[in-house]
């Protein structure tokens, strides 16, 4: 039998990047994996190959549509699916291959096979009908999420879709549903749109990107219906059908009253759940709550000594960089350090057109907890590099306590806000105020500055509006 002192499940974001850091605090680490590919849900099937198609649809738009501002004249625009998918894979293949030359360097042993806890202390994992057993000081859990089906319209890869299927569609559907205005609906449902399909996004709330702050929410959904994807809010899905090659989609609006939908395909982006059965929770005595996230303390323990949980399979946002955080803090955790990740700032990003990208608290999250708190708001049509860039769609909004002036939550709805996100992470990392950020010198022109005018805005004291 192998051992080690750090054994991690799973070669996501959480899995692998934990995998480094524990061989960098001088740990002999394992990492288990039952895909071919390390990187998990996101390098293979979710962040990476959406952004991938998002990028090659917005320039595909643009060709058609935006080039000629520029004054430049392309006809015949046509769409190669194929090469653009070929692309996609391209990118995703480079990645993963990159973490795997990364487990070499930071001689992390890569084990590929199913992992399953057989006892505390103990991992089995079986590849082509092969069992080895591996035992060790540490175990992490990092298996990641699943997309959750409708109990009613379960996945089928043809009709009803999940984000994986709808990440490699061979034809660009004349009319594709999604049920959830989530990032996932909102970000698969613009590639589709660009590429040609007519898209109908049906949610049960009455806000898009239900974590956003209601204005940008609005906004956002104002910006993707001038795009030409229709929604339909505070509408419940009741059902499906498939019938005559089509597929029918029944919902209830916010009165109750019937409606359906016809298409090609439905994709069901309605959330994850933890990917924590087959892990030999049970064996092991590992605890599981009823959503099937993983409870753990504020160090990653589970119930069981010596077994940790991060990521997907543990409450918080399911995001890529929370879990990397995760994977970092509970190796230096394990290795006696003082891992920590600070949840209150985690940024949230939706990466359409424009893109939403939020940290910190929303106004009605400020109401809420009766926070005093003062706005500040700068639009991107008053950026000169907005202008210059031909994305002038959004806004920057800052809310800071009232009191002290201190930063409490940033909203950037806009080009490249999912970059431009950082300052505010670090803002409100450092605890700055409105006035910390309008006083630093921001380059100019950049779109940067819609966040120093926005801060002073905050302060009162805003020069281009
Ligand atoms: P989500 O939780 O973000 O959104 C799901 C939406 O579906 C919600 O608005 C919900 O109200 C709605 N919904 C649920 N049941 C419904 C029903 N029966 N009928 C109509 N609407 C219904 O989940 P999503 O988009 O599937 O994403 C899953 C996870 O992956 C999320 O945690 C998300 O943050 C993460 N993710 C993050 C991305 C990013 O950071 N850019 C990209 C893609 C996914």
């Amino acid at each position: 039998m192998d051992k080690y002192n750090y054994a991690i499940i799973g070669a996501g974001p959480g899995g692998y990047i934990s995998a480094i850091r524990a061989a960098q605090l001088g740990l002999k680490t394992v990492l288990i994996e039952k895909d071919d590919r390390l990187g998990g849900t996101c390098l293979n099937v979710g962040c990476i190959p959406s952004k991938a198609l998002l990028e090659s649809s917005e320039w595909f738009t643009a060709a058609k549509h935006k080039f000629n501002d520029h004054g430049i004249i392309i006809h015949g625009v046509e769409l190669d699916l194929r090469a653009m998918m070929a692309r996609k894979e391209w990118i995703v293949k480079t990645l993963t291959d990159g973490i795997a030359v990364l487990m070499k360097k930071n001689k992390v042993t890569v084990v590929n096979g199913m992992g399953r806890l057989t006892a505390p202390g103990l991992i089995a994992v079986e590849h082509n009908g092969q069992s080895i057993e591996i035992e060790a000081d540490a175990i992490i859990l990092a298996t990641g999420s699943i997309p959750i089906e409708l109990p009613f319209m379960p996945f089928d890869g043809k009709y009803i879709v999940n984000s994986t299927d709808a990440l490699s569609f061979d034809f660009v559907p004349e009319h594709l549903i999604v049920v959830g205005a989530g990032a996932i609906g909102l970000e698969l449902g613009s590639v589709w749109n660009r590429l040609g399909a007519k898209v109908s996004i049906v949610e049960m709330l009455p806000q898009v990107a239900p974590f956003a702050d209601k204005q940008m929410a609005i906004m956002l959904q104002r910006s993707l219906k001038s795009q030409g994807m229709d929604f339909y809010l505070k509408s419940k899905v009741t059902g499906s059908e498939v019938k005559n090659g089509k597929v029918i989609l029944t919902y209830e609006d916010a009165k109750g009253e019937a409606h359906t939908l016809e298409g090609n395909k439905i994709l069901v982006a309605v959330g994850r759940k933890p990917n924590s059965a087959n892990v030999g929770l049970k064996e092991a005595g590992v605890m599981i709550e009823k959503s099937g996230i993983i409870p753990v303390d504020s160090k990653y323990r589970t119930n069981v000594k010596g077994i940790y949980a991060i990521g997907d399979l543990i409450q918080g946002p399911m995001l890529a960089h929370k879990a990397e955080e995760e994977g970092i803090a509970v190796a230096e955790i394990v290795e006696g350090k003082g891992g920590y990740v600070n949840y209150d700032i985690i940024p949230n990003v939706i990466y359409t057109s424009p893109e939403l990208a939020v940290t910190g608290i929303s106004e009605e999250e400020a109401k809420r907890r009766n926070i005093k708190y003062k706005t500040g708001k700068f639009y991107f049509r008053g950026n000169g590099r907005a202008l210059s860039l031909g994305e002038t769609d959004g806004l920057v909004k800052v809310l800071t306590d009232a009191e002290t002036g201190k930063l409490l939550g940033v909203h950037i709805l806009g080009p490249r806000a999912s970059d431009l996100i950082a300052e505010a992470v670090l803002a409100l990392e450092v605890e700055a105020t409105a006035e910390d950020i309008g006083r630093m010198v921001h380059a100019h022109p950049t779109l940067s500055e819609a966040i120093k005018e926005a801060a002073l805005g905050a302060d009162g004291r805003q020069i281009h509006s």
